[in-house]
């Protein structure tokens, strides 16, 4: 009998990050909440108590001015989202216990809670502090609300708080011809009362939490960083107007949404308990021996290692056992990109493909890192293909049809092969350890190699063959019971991951149990269901209808909306007219991208050596979030040659690339047409 590593039942609560209530789920989202629900199945399927829980992110700025452009109440906004979320999940088979909102009673209490547990322990400051004012909306501004001339490089249009030309950071009151992004009106400075988190009261708790094995290694050396640069003071209120909980003894403040935003995590398992009957406290409180992991992507590992940990602590509650930071996706190898079309919404991609099919390409990705993954979708087709169709199902589809027509359904009392059987089911403790430490990759890796290993057994054993003689009918059907019983196994490996082919295998094979122990019990001397394809090829033409899709999500179909924080409006208006005198003065060349690469510290910029033809110049490029250096290698494009040098913090930028698009990864290079060369003036 095969040991079944029996394993003593944990209690473990697991979160994804909580998406904003402001728009559409897309894939990039996706690599988080199917990494998660990946390991919260695996978990249950290894008989622990694991409640995965989540909720929308409903509060802030841009959710109420969303709400006012579209001329609506923000719950209406937020409900509508909500469903949308919740529905774009159900199909991608994220299976939440409990999906809530921070826009919630238990919301409410949860933070009130820990805001009065902070406060009690002297842990809230208030301070006034001057702020930019819009006069004409009559609100404070985020400083991705202000627009305006980067101080440093002279860059018209760029945020309040960085410059995407130079990569300058500053305060938006060092803006030159500041305007509000919300109403045009030039912002005014205004004193304001606001409450501040103490940080700095915890600096000695978390170094110690921060490295206690409770983070990845990359991420505790960005943490050492901050701990050195010194950690600051929170600032959790922001002024009405503001779509939020009003702070309780302080009319007209607000908590800053990134402040209830975790206590989302709290609340949405609180609603999860009162319906269940489970002991909040067992799960929250200071001594709970509950596990709880936080899955999250690596750009807001400061909010989850730092504040967040240290508001639950500071308010007498535990803290999570570990937080697990995954990278951003990049699709065929950059940023996603509304207009490449590559920006694709969880919706677009349900319209053109199977959700399983992307669980089982992101999974072949994953690792435990914070490395980005790419969805290249050649490869994604042909991994699919290949690796779901051409090798599992394979192996199902193979051997059904003898055991349908020939057996009337039913299987061999025994194994030819039950080393095989034992074989496969072994494995399970290596593959449930690559599961465990979230190396799903390496999960994938070794049931792909136990397939090919059963595909090799039938290709051997070659039941077509032995079927022509009547005398052997008892080894076809032991030959194909022993390849559907390896079938089975696997499905069992893959069922975190493609619960819905794993659970149509259990009906097809009438064993419907999926859990990691049911491994060890052979499939013979029952009957079987006949036989339907569990999964087809994707064909290539769906992934360009989705592309297609995506691309056409772009038209607007409103008029422009206000930005939200982190986005950019949609188009510039056309500038002021100028004489052709004006524009001939400036040289426009073509130029040969002869390197580029990365520009230590600055986070938008590359540094690119152009060649002219006579000679090379240095230009500073705003554009690292549209393109990688070893994609632009060699390119032609345009760049303003006459333009004066300008001293940047990294060194003199000799001139200027031209490139259209709002900015982000929506940023396009202009490239002449075939046949130009470095040097040629554009006229
Ligand atoms: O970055 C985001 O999309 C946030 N809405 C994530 C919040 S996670 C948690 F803190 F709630
Ligand atoms: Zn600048």
């Amino acid at each position: 009998m095969t040991p079944v590593n029996p394993v003593t039942p944990r209690r473990i609560l697991i979160t994804s990050a909580l998406p904003y209530a402001n728009g559409p789920i897309h894939l990039g989202h996706l690599v988080e909440y199917i990494q998660t629900d990946i390991w919260a199945r695996f978990q249950r399927a290894r008989g622990h108590e694991a409640i995965y829980v989540c909720a929308d992110d409903a509060h802030g700025t841009p959710i109420m001015l969303k709400a006012r452009a579209e001329g609506i109440e923000p719950e209406e906004l937020i409900a509508r989202v909500r469903e949308e979320h919740e529905a774009d999940f159900a199909e991608f088979l994220v299976d939440f216990d409990h999906y809530h909102s921070t826009h919630s009673e238990e919301n409410r209490y949860c933070a009130t809670r820990i805001y009065e547990g902070l406060k009690a322990g002297g842990h809230i400051a208030t301070r006034t502090i001057q702020q930019a004012f819009d006069p004409e909306a009559g609100m404070f501004l985020p400083d991705r609300f202000i627009k305006g001339t980067c101080p440093k490089c002279g860059a018209a249009d760029q945020y309040g708080d960085s410059c995407e030309v130079c990569g300058a950071t500053y305060s938006p009151t060092d803006l030159i011809d500041p305007v509000s992004a919300i109403s045009g009106a030039r912002p005014v400075a205004r004193d304001s009362k606001h409450y501040f988190f103490r940080l700095t009261d915890f600096a000695a708790f978390l170094r110690d939490w921060t490295g206690s094995g409770r983070l990845q290694s990359a991420i505790r050396n960005k943490l050492n960083e901050w701990f050195e640069a010194g950690l600051a003071d929170w600032d959790i209120s922001r002024d009405a107007p503001y779509f939020g909980f009003e702070i309780p003894d302080a009319p007209g403040k607000f908590f800053y949404v990134w402040l209830d935003a975790p206590i989302g995590y709290m609340a949405s398992f609180k609603a999860y308990a009162e319906k269940h009957g489970l002991d909040f406290d067992a799960w929250w409180g200071p001594d709970s021996d509950t596990e709880m992991y936080h899955f999250i992507g690596k750009d807001i590992a400061y909010f989850h290692t730092l504040f967040w940990p240290a508001m639950l602590h500071g308010a007498g509650f535990r803290t999570p056992t570990a937080v697990f930071c995954h990278g951003f996706l990049t699709v065929n190898g950059q940023k996603m990109s509304k207009s490449r079309g590559t920006f694709i919404r969880a919706r677009d991609y349900l319209g053109h493909l199977n959700p399983e099919a992307l669980r089982y390409y992101f999974a072949a990705k994953l690792s435990a890192g914070v490395d980005d993954i790419d969805l290249s979708l050649d490869d994604f087709v042909q991994r699919v293909n290949a690796d779901l169709v051409g090798k599992v199902v394979n192996i199902a589809s193979r051997c059904a049809g003898f055991i349908t027509k020939r057996f009337d359904g039913r299987l061999a009392g025994t194994l030819p092969r039950p080393d095989l059987h034992e074989l496969f089911a072994a494995e399970g403790a290596e593959i449930a350890e690559h599961y465990e430490t979230r190396e799903y990759a390496q999960a994938m890796r070794q049931i792909m190699a136990l397939a090919d290993q059963a595909n090799q057994y039938i290709d051997e054993a070659r039941p077509w063959v032995l079927a022509k003689d009547p005398e052997r009918a008892s080894e076809v059907q032991a030959i194909c019971t022993q390849g559907l019983e390896l079938f089975r196994i696997l499905a069992i490996y893959l069922a975190p991951v493609l619960p819905r082919l794993a659970a149509r295998a259990g009906a097809f094979l009438n064993r419907p149990e999926l859990d990691w122990a049911s491994r060890a019990q052979a499939l013979t001397g029952g009957s079987i269901q006949p036989y339907e394809p569990l999964m087809t090829r994707i064909e290539p033409a769906a992934v360009e209808g989705l592309l297609a899709a995506s691309s056409s999500n772009l038209a607007p179909t409103k008029p422009a909306p206000t930005p939200r924080a982190g986005e950019t409006p949609a188009m510039d208006p056309i500038a002021e007219t100028i004489d052709f005198e004006t524009f001939a003065r400036v040289d426009l060349r073509i130029a040969r991208i002869a390197t580029a690469e990365y520009v230590e510290g600055a986070d938008k910029l590359l540094r690119l050596t152009l060649d002219l033809g006579a000679e090379q110049r240095q230009v500073f490029a705003g554009i690292r979030s549209a393109y990688r250096p070893e994609d632009l290698n060699g390119r032609l494009t345009v760049m303003v040659a006459n333009l004066a040098p300008r001293k940047m913090r990294f060194g003199v930028s000799e001139g200027m690339v031209l490139a259209a698009g709002p900015g982000g990864g929506d940023l396009f290079l202009l490239a002449p047409d075939e046949g130009a060369r470095p040097g040629m003036r554009v006229k």
